[in-house]
């Protein structure tokens, strides 16, 4: 199990002076400075990410970590690159958790309650326990998303799950066996394909590329050299961050 999660490596030289704290990883006991997120104590005790490691930087959801404190029987969660260390903290990571994900067409798949129900079956063995939403570490309102898909609401559910980061730990402690974050992404695709107010002016734009409006413009950019394309990078006109939504740049040429 271990060898497939992560290799062991040289330990990570870390060139802060901190106070050095026990932590048991996978029951292994370790001492590491204190500062460090769970992430950066694994590479300090000498493990090698090759799985369950990607941003690093709270977003892509790969890192959910699991741990219990010493005379405390909660089990805690938390993203690995995020969480930092406290003394005594039991942990081990789960990277992946194995979870029904439906296949479906985009194409052909209707929009709709009855469509996501013969995908997830198990959608309706929800027993609003609320422990998916204790347990997320992006404080996604898991069952309220859940009861939203369930009512039909897929545009509720849309908006609660928008900050979901896949990492899974929500399946791990559902009673009803159901993988939510799949089961939210089904229903965020076929809002955002079937049923979310379609903007014109992307559909204008889709217009204006397949009619050769920018074929020219491209040309003359992908024949430019790496010193001409940095420099019209670093000269060009950024649109400012209080600007009015009907802000131009002064050379309308490309748009
Ligand atoms: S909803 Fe589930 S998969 Fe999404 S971030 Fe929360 S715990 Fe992770
Ligand atoms: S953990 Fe599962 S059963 Fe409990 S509220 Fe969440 S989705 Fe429903
Ligand atoms: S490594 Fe991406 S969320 Fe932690």
């Amino acid at each position: 199990m271990r060898e497939q999660l992560m290799q062991t490596t040289e330990a990570t030289e870390v060139k802060v002076e901190a106070k050095l704290i026990p932590i048991y990883i996978m029951g292994k006991k370790y001492e590491v400075p204190e500062t460090l997120t769970i992430m950066k104590a694994m590479e300090y005790s000498g493990f090698k990410f090759i799985r369950g490691c990607g941003c690093r930087g709270g977003i892509c959801g790969a890192c959910g970590t699991v741990y219990r404190l010493p005379g405390d029987y909660h089990i805690r969660v938390g993203l690995a690159c995020q969480t930092v260390v406290v003394p005594d903290m039991y942990l081990t990571q789960i990277p992946f958790y194995p979870a029904n994900r439906a296949v479906y067409d985009m194409e052909t798949a209707l929009p709709e309650l009855a469509e996501v129900q013969k995908k997830y079956p198990e959608l309706f063995r929800c027993v609003a326990c609320n422990a998916c939403t204790k347990v997320c570490p992006m404080d996604v309102p898991v069952l309220d998303y859940i009861s939203a898909i369930k009512q039909g609401d897929f545009k509720k559910a849309m908006e609660l799950s928008f900050d979901c980061i896949q990492c899974g730990l929500c399946a791990t402690r559902c009673m009803a066996e159901m993988a939510q974050y799949h089961i939210a992404q089904m229903v965020r695709r076929l809002y955002g394909a079937k049923l979310a107010p379609q903007p014109k002016h992307a559909a204008e734009m889709v217009d204006d590329i397949k009619g050769g409006k920018y074929t020219d413009m491209l040309g003359d950019l992908k024949s430019k050299s790496l010193d001409e394309l940095k420099k019209l990078y670093t000269e060009r006109e950024s649109e400012p961050h209080m600007s009015p939504e009907d802000w131009k740049p002064q050379d309308t040429s490309c748009l």
